[in-house]
């Protein structure tokens, strides 16, 4: 069977999308399924979170033809692969908008890859985006089976949400896409306040969606981790961040959508 592609966004910055995409791969992929994560981020945070540096050779490169489609690739953790991002990839945007089929160009390259790579079997192939919604942005939604929107348990949370939303039903409608909304996760959630909760519940009453069960708190640990280049598995595997990190991962293989 074909891995699902799942692309991670909320055009919000800062909602914790590159958090959960690090450590949810790191328990899926410690569950023993095989996960691949690709950087689509010219911020890199994904990368360096998982302690990569100055890659040359990354999604951008692999996208743009400059390197063959093995090259990108690195072996980060058991069952764990990443795509690594640099800052050549910040000028994608204004690259791609020529190019024939622009949206369909990362789509393109991850089917390329999947043939090539056709042996590591892989179960997942999550997408870490900008929070801006680019070209780049686009071609992830293009790409994906499904998405996964990470909303951060404040105050504005929903602000833009049901613009993405509209964004999705576009991608469908006119790019020949097939993606579907898997759901949302809440992220950097704060139980000791009552403004969490009521975000919480405006999400209920308002996302018309699957919203997991398994709510990510807000925990030091999980904000240190990446500075050492480390998931929350590695750095600190008793915190109540990863304990929840834990619990998502079980939360989506028995979810049963695959
Ligand atoms: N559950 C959490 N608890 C505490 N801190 C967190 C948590 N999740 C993320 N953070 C921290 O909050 C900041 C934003 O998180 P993250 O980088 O994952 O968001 P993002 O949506 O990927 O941001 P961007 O839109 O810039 O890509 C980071 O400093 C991160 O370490
Ligand atoms: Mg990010």
């Amino acid at each position: 069977m074909p891995p699902k592609v799942i692309v991670i966004c909320n055009r919000k910055g800062g909602t914790g999308k590159t958090n959960v995409a690090i450590n949810l791969s790191a328990y899926l992929s410690s569950l023993g399924k095989k996960v691949l994560l690709i950087d689509l981020d010219p911020q890199a945070n994904a990368t360096s979170g998982l302690g990569v540096e100055n890659r040359l050779q990354g999604i951008y490169e692999m996208m743009s033809q400059q390197i063959s489609l093995n090259d990108g690739l690195i072996l980060v953790r058991k069952n764990f692969w990443l795509i690594p991002a640099n800052e050549n990839l910040a000028g994608a945007d204004i690259e791609m908008v020529d190019l024939p089929e622009r949206e369909f160009i990362l789509k393109k390259t991850i089917n390329n890859l999947l043939i090539k790579k056709a042996e590591e079997n892989f179960n997942y192939v999550f997408i870490d985006t900008p929070p801006s919604l680019s070209l780049l942005t686009i071609n992830s939604l293009v790409a994906a089976d499904q998405i996964l929107i990470p909303v951060q348990a404040e105050y504005y949370a929903l602000e833009g949400l049901g613009q993405l939303l509209e964004t999705v039903k576009l991608v469908k409608e006119n790019l020949k896409s097939n993606l579907d909304v898997l759901g949302a996760v809440i992220t950097m959630y704060d139980n000791r306040g009552r403004l969490s909760e009521e975000v919480w519940e405006e999400l209920y009453r308002h996302f018309p969606y699957y919203i997991f069960r398994s709510i990510i708190p807000r925990n030091i640990r999980l904000a240190e981790a990446p500075s050492y280049g480390k998931t929350i598995l590695e750095y600190a595997p008793q915190s109540k961040g990863a304990k929840a990190y834990e619990r998502l991962a079980k939360e989506f293989l028995i979810n049963g959508v695959f």
